[in-house]
């Protein structure tokens, strides 16, 4: 099939990668020049794993494009896919700003080809976006759903670092079309695909995707809020969790005790979604303690240090990981930031380091002095914090942390072993 994709971030790039991929022709459409040059250069503007590869081999194999040019990718096209972002406004609601212009360039093509086209949400938006924003633009222009066009909403499930695997085996597909006409399309795309297909209609398919999210995020802070009466008790909440997960009805996964969770999904669609509730008269009792146990968890970690260091105040304390996990240069949301505020609060000297994300945490906390190396943020420091659960970190042992002034942790993530650590007062969270 042809299919065109307005928005190349990193949902609509990796999407277009992986149907060009299946064997479609797929035209990518953005407004930012730089991005589609790229693109056709076979060069990811973003950094994802195997994207690099993969996408320089489509664009050669003529499989896959890039344009600035909406409408006419549209109109050599069957099926659109919707791809643009929906940040978060000052109030935790989300912005549909760009979903509504990307609407109105498609509705605006789709006038002057006179061929039936199905338009289908990728973007995360919140339940009645689709029907209750998309369409009406459609046939405010003149469109006749059904007739015209067809209507689809099919959310994404793609985790950073490996999220062109996640599209390419995804656990499910979900599918929400308008009519059977748009399901039948959209189910097409997905033919070669071996992975379980969930066909509903639109709002299910808009929900199944926040309340993944949400329960994801959910299963998080329980672990932490646990992991608070395991510190009390002396029991070990990893131990815990491993012998609740057992259990085929929970499952062990997102239940790892740390820091809490950041990123560009979960805390953005937690708070949307408690704005959409209380929107609709709901009282999001649950989703409002996700995200007061998520904001409390790297003061507990600040708090957990000081009780060990004493007052924080003109001591030098190193953040190892900056970015909000693993593999990836990404700082939206990372727990780091309010660790490096709260701890500059208190008066400490804050050194981060991180192997790919210094960088763009420079931006965000001012006053946070960047290390080149592990060594470099340990050395005369008087406490260090692990944020982020890097494989780098995992072989530190107690000879790496003997260049501290003193050698404190408080390991955020339960990368170290401390077994055979004898000089360094260590402790995690959750134990
Ligand atoms: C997430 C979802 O997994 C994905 O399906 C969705 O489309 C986008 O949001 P991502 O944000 O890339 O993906 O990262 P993920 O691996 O899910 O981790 C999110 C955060 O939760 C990280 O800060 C991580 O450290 C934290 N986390 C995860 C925990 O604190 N404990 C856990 O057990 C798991």
């Amino acid at each position: 099939m042809n299919i065109s994709i307005i928005g190349t971030g990193y949902v609509g790039l990796v999407t277009g990668v992986g149907l060009a991929e299946k064997g479609h022709r797929v035209i990518c459409v953005d407004t930012d020049g730089s991005k589609v040059d790229s693109i056709n250069r076979g060069v990811p503007p973003i950094f994802e794993k195997d994207l690099e590869g993969m996408l320089e081999r489509l664009v050669k194999e003529e499989k896959l494009e890039a344009t600035m040019d909406t409408a006419n990718a549209v109109k050599n096209s069957q099926v659109t896919f919707i791809c643009v972002g929906t940040p978060s406004s000052e109030d935790g609601s989300i912005d549909t700003s760009y979903v509504e212009r990307a609407s109105q360039d498609i509705a605006e093509a789709l006038m002057e080809t006179g061929e039936y086209h199905v338009v289908c949400v990728k973007s995360t938006v919140v339940p009645g976006t689709t029907e209750g924003l998309v369409l009406p633009i459609m046939e405010e222009a003149g469109l006749e759903m059904g007739k015209d066009m067809g209507l689809g909403m099919n959310p994404e499930f793609l985790r950073e670092g490996v999220a062109l695997d996640d599209f390419m085996n995804p656990d499910r597909i979900v599918i929400g079309g308008a009519d059977d006409r748009s399901k039948s399309v959209l189910r097409e795309i997905y033919q070669d695909f071996e992975s379980p297909i969930v066909v509903t209609d639109i709002k299910t398919a808009e929900m199944i995707k926040y309340v993944s999210n949400a329960l994801l995020a959910t299963k998080i802070s329980f672990a932490n809020e646990m992991s608070r009466i395991c510190e009390k008790i002396g029991a070990d909440v990893y131990g815990v969790m491993d012998g609740v997960g057992l259990d085929s009805r929970i499952e062990r996964k997102f239940l790892n005790a740390g820091v809490g969770f950041g990123g560009s999904c979960f805390p953005k669609d937690v708070m949307a979604l408690i704005h959409f509730c209380r929107w609709q008269g709901v009282n999001p009792r649950i989703l409002e303690a996700v995200i007061k146990v998520n904001e409390h968890q790297p003061i507990h970690a600040v708090n957990m240090l000081e009780d060990m260091l004493g007052r924080l105040s003109g001591k030098r304390i190193a953040i190892l990981g900056l970015a909000f996990k693993a593999d990836t240069d990404d700082v939206r949301e990372s727990r780091a930031i309010p660790m490096a505020q709260e701890l500059l609060r208190r008066g400490a000297r804050v050194v981060g380091y991180d192997p790919m994300a210094g960088k763009n945490f420079s931006g965000e906390v001012s006053n946070v002095e960047l290390a080149g190396s592990v060594e470099e943020a340990l050395t005369g420091s008087h406490g260090c914090l692990i944020q982020t659960d890097w494989e780098e970190f995992r072989s530190l042992g107690e000879k790496d942390f003997m260049v501290m002034s003193t050698p404190v942790v408080l390991d955020g993530r339960r990368v170290l072993n401390p077994e055979g650590f004898d000089k360094v007062r260590y402790r995690t969270i959750g134990r």
